[in-house]
């Protein structure tokens, strides 16, 4: 069976680097994204670099089960094997959780929490236990510590972190890696390059390009690692953050991002 590496997530940002690194690295592709259009495009744009490898797309909603199910049907009846699985579709919400519609919150969490996980089980379920399986999450420095004002989206994050965390010791030894990359800012969408700029130089020294998180990201998965923290500037902000409490970190977190949200356009 040939192999493929599937990236949720595709057409986004952060996605596009990684279709452009998992392309020129000579792996064959299941691109995963909302929109049939976007994949479209996506494919359309790298029309070159897809030339060497053979590229499959798949529109699904990953906060919806049926769907989930569809795209893994759709993986057997091609009758490839998927033996490395980008995590990197995700919902960012910012703002205090009460001004939220029930659903943009449950949206948040079925994407980045039940639809990874799933996804995740059924695809390693389905793997060559012969052969390596390599599983890379996108999860953020949002997962370091509690972040009132962006409570929810951190505590997506962190469980993503954790659960991964988690399943790469609980697969030692068995032909499986999982490591989990957790960035500052990508300036990816209007709204992160806002959020970014009202961070002021904080945010600058917490940012980084796609294309750089792309490259450390499938680095540290490469050497095996659990976590990858993205900048030596992130690095100390997750260190920090052991040494302090949760609480105590809660309220220094909080004042920052509510003075950088007030600073905001939109
Ligand atoms: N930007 C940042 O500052 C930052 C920082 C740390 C971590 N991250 C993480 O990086 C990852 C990529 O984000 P990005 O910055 O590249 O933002 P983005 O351009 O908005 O990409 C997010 C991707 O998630 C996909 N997605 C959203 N809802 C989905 C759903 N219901 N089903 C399937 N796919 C869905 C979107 O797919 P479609 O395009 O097909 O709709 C989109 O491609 C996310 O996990 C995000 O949390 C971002």
């Amino acid at each position: 069976m040939e192999k493929y590496t599937l990236i949720t997530g595709a057409c986004g940002g952060l996605g596009r680097a990684f279709v452009k690194m998992i392309a020129s690295a000579g792996e064959n592709l299941v691109l995963v994204g909302t929109s049939k259009s976007k994949l479209d495009d996506l494919i359309k744009e790298n029309k070159e670099q897809f030339n060497s490898v053979k590229v499959l797309d798949f529109v699904c909603n990953l906060a919806d089960k049926k769907d989930r199910l569809k795209l893994v049907n759709f993986i057997n009846e091609k009758n490839i094997q998927i033996n490395k699985i980008i995590n990197n579709a995700g919902v960012i919400i910012e703002g205090d959780m009460i001004k939220f519609e029930d659903d943009e919150i449950l949206k948040a969490v079925e994407v980045n929490c039940v639809g990874t996980l799933d996804l995740t089980q059924k695809l390693i379920k389905m793997r060559d236990e012969n052969k390596k399986f390599e599983v890379l999450t996108v999860s953020s420095l949002a997962s370091s510590y509690p972040m009132p004002h962006m409570a929810v989206y951190a505590a997506t994050k962190a469980f993503l972190t954790s659960m991964m965390t988690a399943l790469a010791v609980e697969f030692k030894g068995k032909n499986v890696v999982i490591c989990t990359v957790c960035p500052g800012g990508i300036p990816t969408t209007k709204e992160m390059k806002e959020s970014i700029k009202s961070m002021g130089l904080g945010g600058r020294l917490s940012a980084a390009s796609p294309e750089k998180v792309a490259k450390v990201a499938l680095k540290g998965l490469k050497k095996k690692k659990k976590v990858v923290i993205v900048g030596g500037f992130n690095k100390f902000l997750a260190g920090i953050s052991k040494i302090f409490s949760k609480s105590f970190m809660a309220v220094v977190v909080g004042n920052i991002w509510k003075k950088s949200q007030s600073k905001r356009k939109f």
